[in-house]
């Protein structure tokens, strides 16, 4: 079984790259993001403030949440319910950053994470993957982009789900979110010590996918 960890800041293309590759080995990809999101819309739904940690962790005995796949996509039920592109809007982003940041959210998710990559050969995207997750992941991969890159490629996502943001306000709302990932107390969103650091900002995605397919060949043998 193969355990490929990427992590690394929003925006930095890592669910793109991280479908490519799980498609070439033919393994399994897990988008964490969307399980934080999850919680961060429960949240919001009950009008709890997604910072009060004693609110919030009030809730979790009320979620149950189910990764499954259907044709080789990750959905995400929350108690039994199929949330879609409701969790992809920038208010759920924010709600999902706040809520990342509790230690109970991060422990009652744990499991759900192992778990699956005890089952199944994986490649995971997150923020705590190579840190916290997986940390004897056969390849660890942080990859980032430059700001305005990131933010470009995340209003261009956005426009495409037909959700109408500025740049200025996706940028700036990026910049906050990464200051909070990366300098909060529990599983900060940072490369670990043996991760790869890629910066693609002038990469195709293809480009960056044939790129990491190089690195995994020559750390697992594995061709993707
Ligand atoms: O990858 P994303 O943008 O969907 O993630 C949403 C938020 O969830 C992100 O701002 C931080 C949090 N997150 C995390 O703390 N740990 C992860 N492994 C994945 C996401």
């Amino acid at each position: 079984m193969i355990q490929i960890a990427i992590d690394g800041p929003s925006g930095a293309g890592k669910s793109t790259v991280a479908k490519a590759l799980a498609a070439k080995l033919g393994i399994v990809y897990v988008d964490t993001g969307a399980l934080y999101r999850t919680i961060g819309y429960y949240v919001r739904s009950k009008n709890v403030d997604p910072k009060d940690p004693v609110a919030v962790e009030a809730l979790l005995p009320e979620i149950e949440i189910e990764l499954k796949y259907e044709n080789g996509t990750q959905i995400v039920c929350l108690n039994g319910e199929n949330l879609g592109d409701k969790i992809r809007t920038p208010e759920m982003s924010m709600y999902a950053s706040a809520v990342s940041a509790i230690p109970a959210v991060r422990a009652f998710l744990l499991d759900t994470q192992r778990d699956i990559a005890k089952k199944n050969s994986v490649i995971m995207d997150g923020r705590d993957i190579g840190t916290v997750i997986l940390p004897n992941a056969d390849v660890k991969i942080y990859l980032t982009a430059s700001n305005e890159c990131r933010a470009q490629r995340r209003c261009d996502e956005l426009k495409a789900k037909g959700i109408e943001t500025s740049y200025e306000e996706v940028l700036a709302d990026m910049i906050e979110r990464d200051r909070a990932d990366s300098t909060r107390e529990v599983a900060p969103a940072v490369a670990a010590p043996d991760a790869v650091t890629f910066d693609n900002s002038w990469m195709t995605p293809d480009e960056c996918t044939a790129k990491l397919a190089e690195l995994v060949l020559s750390k697992t043998g594995a061709r993707a």
